[in-house]
């Protein structure tokens, strides 16, 4: 039987840290902790020349959510206030913490109302490049802005000269800036609705400045509701040293040509190094492939005397600390994603969403964030090994994410895929995937594609990983 979080357990759960506005912001004894104060607003900017647009959503009137950098193994609190009409929560996608702090709405918190505040005590024992999004009125918010980078820091400087996060999300705007229909029903049963105006840390195809020679770290995440990347970098030296958070065990060659391109589903990061040229003034292309022809992403620019650095230079990261599932021992649990036979609409309660049914998991659409009595798809013990047979029957990819651990891809039915550690796979049309994870973290863990009119038309539910 699910616990349902009330407004009355919640804030039990939570020791009294959902404060409404009204209350003095008590910091407690944690007045060396490390911080960050989120206002949620409403935003404005504007996209082309001379034209504004209204009603974006933000943590800045007029700029797109800032990157946020905390520090492993250090606590850090996000006081986030929702100072808009409609209710909200804020996720920390990737992150490993405390079930409680995860921002589920009904499954770990009370959606927040106007004013009222969530202290949220990150605590991160990976390194990497992660992502914050809200979870409740989630298809309208993510569209309308609200998609940021979070960092988290090594214990070491891994030695790059600069480092550039791109933030990659689309908008779905006219040609005066004017908003267009978030998404439709036809987008919502096939691929997703995608947005008109691509965009890079909500700019044109931007241009950056890094010096000449130099070894440059890209943070790449697709914060998009829809699109999946398919990222290349021709004509420059450039390796792959971390996927979705986790430092790959041996780097990967950039793909340099729209054939054989980094594919980066929604929830996604990536992080790229990049020698820059030796001369000033040489570019550095970042392109998806897209409908038509490749498109300009990001460029970055060299500038002054070359530092003349080396790509042999670049050496693995240290791993995160991953427990490592036992595969001889795993449990098997099996996942069947498809359309949804006739389901009711779902029941988001306060966090409304989209008036239809499309999508299941194991043949059941979710039945909505309030929902109550709804059990988990599975039911794991502290601790134990864990693989997740996940077979996706219909003709649309499918990036499934999982909340509150990383898990290993073990194999796929169409593909080999490279050892590493993730949260959110991209699973290709009518392909099986098995992952395998400890199931170490306990609490109830959103489990859903992160195509967001997927996820809010039946395509989530649940896991648990019992207390022991
Ligand atoms: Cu990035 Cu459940 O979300
Ligand atoms: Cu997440
Ligand atoms: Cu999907």
């Amino acid at each position: 039987m699910r616990r349902h979080v009330t407004r009355r357990t919640a804030l039990g759960m939570m020791g009294g840290t959902a404060l409404t506005a009204t209350l003095p912001l008590a910091r407690r004894s944690l007045a060396s902790t490390a911080g960050a104060e989120i206002d949620i607003i409403s935003a404005r900017y504007s996209f082309f020349d001379g034209k504004i647009t209204e009603g974006l959503v933000s943590t800045l009137p007029d700029a797109p959510p800032p990157v946020i950098r905390m520090k492993r193994n250090e606590p850090f609190i996000a006081s986030v206030t929702n100072r808009l009409e409609h209710f909200t929560t804020m996720h920390w996608h990737g992150l490993r913490l405390a079930n409680a702090m995860d921002g589920v709405p009904y499954l770990t918190q009370f959606p927040l109302g106007q004013d009222e505040r969530f202290d949220y005590e990150l605590f991160s024992p990976d390194a990497g490049t992660f992502w914050y999004h809200p979870h409740c009125v989630t298809m309208e918010q993510m569209a309308l802005g609200l998609t940021g980078i979070l960092i988290v820091e090594e214990d070491e400087d891994p030695g790059f000269d600069s480092e550039i996060p791109l933030n990659l999300r689309d908008f779905r705007l006219d040609g005066e800036g004017r908003w267009l229909d978030l998404w439709t029903a036809r987008g919502a049963a096939r691929g997703g609705t995608f947005g008109t105006v691509l965009t890079t840390n909500w700019q044109l195809s931007p241009d950056y400045q890094a010096g000449a020679g130099s070894l440059v770290r890209l943070r790449v995440a697709a914060t998009d509701t829809t699109r999946i990347y398919k990222l290349f970098i021709p004509n420059a030296q450039a390796k792959i040293i971390a996927l979705d958070g986790h430092p790959l065990p041996e780097l990967i060659d950039m793909p340099s040509t729209e054939e054989t391109a980094l594919f980066l589903g929604p929830g996604q990061r990536a992080d790229i190094a990049v020698l820059m040229p030796d001369t000033e003034g040489q570019q550095v292309n970042l392109m998806t492939d897209a409908p038509g022809e490749p498109h300009l992403l990001a460029r970055m620019t060299s500038q002054g005397s070359s530092t003349t650095r080396s790509i042999s230079d670049l050496s693995p990261m240290p791993a995160n600390p991953v427990p490592e599932p036992d595969l001889s021992s795993a449990r098997l649990e099996e996942f069947v994603f498809g359309w949804s036979p006739e389901g009711d609409l779902p029941n988001n309660g306060l966090c409304g969403s989209l008036p239809y049914t499309f999508w299941s998991i194991n043949r059941t659409p979710w039945a909505g964030d309030a929902v109550e009595g709804v059990g988990p798809l599975a039911t794991f013990k502290r601790n134990e090994s864990v693989v997740m047979r996940l077979r996706n029957e219909s003709p649309n990819d499918h990036p499934i994410h999982l909340h509150g651990v990383a898990f290993r891809p073990i194999r796929s039915n169409k593909r080999t895929l490279p050892p590493y550690w993730t949260d959110t796979i991209l699973l290709q049309r009518e392909e099986t995937i098995d992952i395998a994870f400890v199931a170490d973290n306990p609490g109830d863990w959103a489990f859903h594609c992160h195509v967001i009119e997927h996820q809010k038309t039946g395509l989530a539910g649940y896991i648990r990983i019992l207390d022991s």
